[in-house]
């Protein structure tokens, strides 16, 4: 695969952490090349500034971009489905790091996300950018919906079962999340006071990244021989807030079809990530300290032997595989580069 150099890319907005990841892991880029970075609350401050970490970026926040051909967009989802479309009108493509165009039906969002839709027309173009999962359609994409860090942790621990029709469709994902998870903008939950050595469930009336998890794992899943159709996917979704900075544990249940064994579902394992250059199976149960700063993915599935019940967890880092690393490896896809090209694949332990 030949490497195109300098491509121009832009940051918006950089002073999120969604965004501040793709700082540090663009400016390393071996083909994107950062030549803006937008900002709501530091436009005219040198990136140094705000983030002394950065120490030898020269770039300014600025309040739009000019020139990039791709734009990696870390905003709340509501603010990146009102500047997305003026991007793509001027010719750019988009790799968005939030939800705004990651649910397919119009409907959802006033229901999951408590506001209209501005753009539907694009819901229909943007490729969901599991990257994984979307090989073939990334490199035609003029707009790229990442996936959530839950959906990444859960989509990739499930999918093969699903998709090798090894488990019935009725399952539990208990997930964990740092509390980088919810961005830097301040929130009272997350002050250390509120966080530290506190551990709680949240959104259990429903968890906006339920709906996409169900869409997505439905692309995997094949109909019903008998009757054509697919049989409705029941999830119990659970994220719990944890006292750690970065990190995302996915352990998720299911019954297994009669007579799968634990090496048919080591096989399938293997089979779907012996290529796969992020995703790890593990020998054991996954740390998310085996993750922080790379884009890995560590997956472990395994049987309980008391209840017969499959266990899958999956291990990763949510600034990283859950958002700006899945960005870049969707970007490395889009335009033909090596899709590890500028993605670390060790993490920092401990
Ligand atoms: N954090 C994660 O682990 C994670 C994982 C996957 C996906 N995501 C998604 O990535 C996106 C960014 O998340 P984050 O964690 O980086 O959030 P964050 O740390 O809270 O940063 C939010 C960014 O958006 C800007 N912003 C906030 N409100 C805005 C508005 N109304 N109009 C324009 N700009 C606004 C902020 O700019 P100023 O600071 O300059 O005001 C900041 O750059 C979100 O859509 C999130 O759902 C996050």
């Amino acid at each position: 695969m030949a490497t195109r150099k300098a491509i121009p890319a832009a940051v918006v907005n950089g002073t999120g952490y969604g965004g501040m990841e793709l700082l540090r892991l663009l400016r390393r880029h071996p083909a994107f090349e950062l030549i803006e970075v937008t900002a709501r609350s530091e436009v005219g401050s040198p990136v140094r500034r705000v983030f002394p970490q950065l120490a030898d970026c020269d770039l300014t926040f600025t309040e739009r971009v000019e020139r990039a051909e791709v734009v990696f967009v870390g905003l709340p989802d509501s603010a990146a489905v009102e500047v997305i479309p003026g991007l793509l009108a001027e010719g750019r493509r988009v790799i968005d790091l939030s939800a705004g165009f990651r649910l397919r039906a119009l409907t959802l969002y006033p229901t999951w996300y408590g506001y209209e839709h501005s753009a539907p027309a694009l819901l229909a173009e943007a490729v969901y950018g599991l990257a994984e999962w979307a090989r073939e359609a990334l490199p035609a994409a003029r707009l790229v919906a990442c996936p959530g860090c839950y959906p990444t942790a859960t989509l990739l621990a499930l999918g093969p079962a699903l998709a090798r029709d090894l488990i019935s469709p009725d399952i539990i994902v208990d997930a964990k999340s740092g509390v980088s998870g919810a961005g830097r903008t301040l929130k009272l939950g997350y002050h250390f006071s509120e966080a530290n050595e506190d551990v709680s469930a949240y959104g259990l009336s429903g968890h906006r990244h339920w709906p996409e998890i169900i869409q997505a794992l439905d692309t995997q899943r094949q109909p019903s021989a008998q009757t054509g159709d697919l049989e409705p996917l029941r999830l119990t979704f659970t994220p719990h807030l944890i006292p750690m900075t970065r990190g995302i544990l996915a352990t998720c249940y299911a019954t297994l079809r009669p007579g799968v064994t634990l090496a048919d579902v080591q096989a399938v394992y293997a089979d779907a990530y012996a290529n796969e250059p992020f995703v790890r199976l593990a020998a054991g149960p996954p740390h998310t300290k085996w993750t922080l700063g790379s884009n890995l993915c560590y997956v472990y599935p395994t049987i309980e032997p008391h209840s017969g019940r499959l266990i899958i967890i999956s291990a990763l880092d949510n600034l990283v595989k859950g958002a700006s690393g899945q960005a870049i490896q969707c970007g490395n896809i889009m335009y033909g580069l090596p899709e590890t090209l500028g993605l670390p694949q060790e993490g920092v332990y401990p």
